[in-house]
């Protein structure tokens, strides 16, 4: 898989991956990371947990790699296609304001991208999934039917979750991510969180 160091990128195999995670009891992976921002915020005020933030887009993520300290890392990936190593590796997956690619296929159950989330998490994983009114209404879907659609989605591969809540402006400020804080100062401050615990067809 690509890790993305700043300007440069070099290759991470799975025992340089199990080599940085060893010792983590807490491992978050952040899907859809943008600028990294979330990353560095919970890497730098969670010490015992290990923060991987993964985009598909890499100019996203060259400067928040090169500050990144030990218990963060960035991959360059899409969530179609996230690489084997990661499988079962999250006892916690949050994605933040997820636009393109991403949130379409979170809003279609025929697309996998729910089941490549869940191929991430250990059983009892925490799931945080943050969506905005602006990106669902371009997808043509009002916030709560939006919100609805996707928590179908993602309890089909196996995500208990709670029912969706809405996320006002004060909430937005507190949030570390820079596209909450957009929306926050912005005109179009309406956004939902979605969470829940992945539990595995079949267990308890
Ligand atoms: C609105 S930005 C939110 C960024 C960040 N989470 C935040 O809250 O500031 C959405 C991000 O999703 C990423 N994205 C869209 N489709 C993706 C995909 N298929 N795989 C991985 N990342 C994707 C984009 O590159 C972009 O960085």
């Amino acid at each position: 898989m690509e890790q993305i160091l700043g300007r440069t990128t070099q290759w991470l195999n799975a025992d340089g991956l199990a080599s940085r995670t060893h010792g983590y009891h807490h491992r978050l992976v952040d899907v859809g990371t943008g600028d990294g921002r979330f990353v560095l915020a919970q890497a730098r005020t969670r010490p015992d947990t290990f923060v991987l933030g993964v985009d598909a887009c890499r100019e996203n993520l060259r400067t928040a790699a090169r500050g990144a300290p030990g218990n963060a890392l960035f991959l360059i990936a899409n969530a179609h296609m996230l690489p084997p190593s990661l499988a079962a590796l999250a006892t916690e997956i949050t994605v933040n304001f997820p636009w393109g690619s991403l949130l379409t296929a979170l809003l279609d159950p025929d697309r996998p991208v729910a089941d490549r989330l869940a191929a991430l998490a250990q059983p009892g994983a925490t799931i945080s999934l943050r969506l905005n009114g602006e990106a669902l209404s371009s997808n043509g879907w009002s916030l709560d039917a939006g919100a609805a659609q996707v928590s179908s989605v993602l309890r089909r591969a196996g995500f208990v979750l709670s029912p969706a809540q809405r996320l006002d402006a004060h909430a937005l400020r507190t949030l570390p991510t820079t596209w909450a804080k957009r929306l926050a100062f912005g005109r179009d401050p309406r956004a939902v969180t979605i969470q829940g615990v992945f539990r595995p067809h079949g267990c308890r």
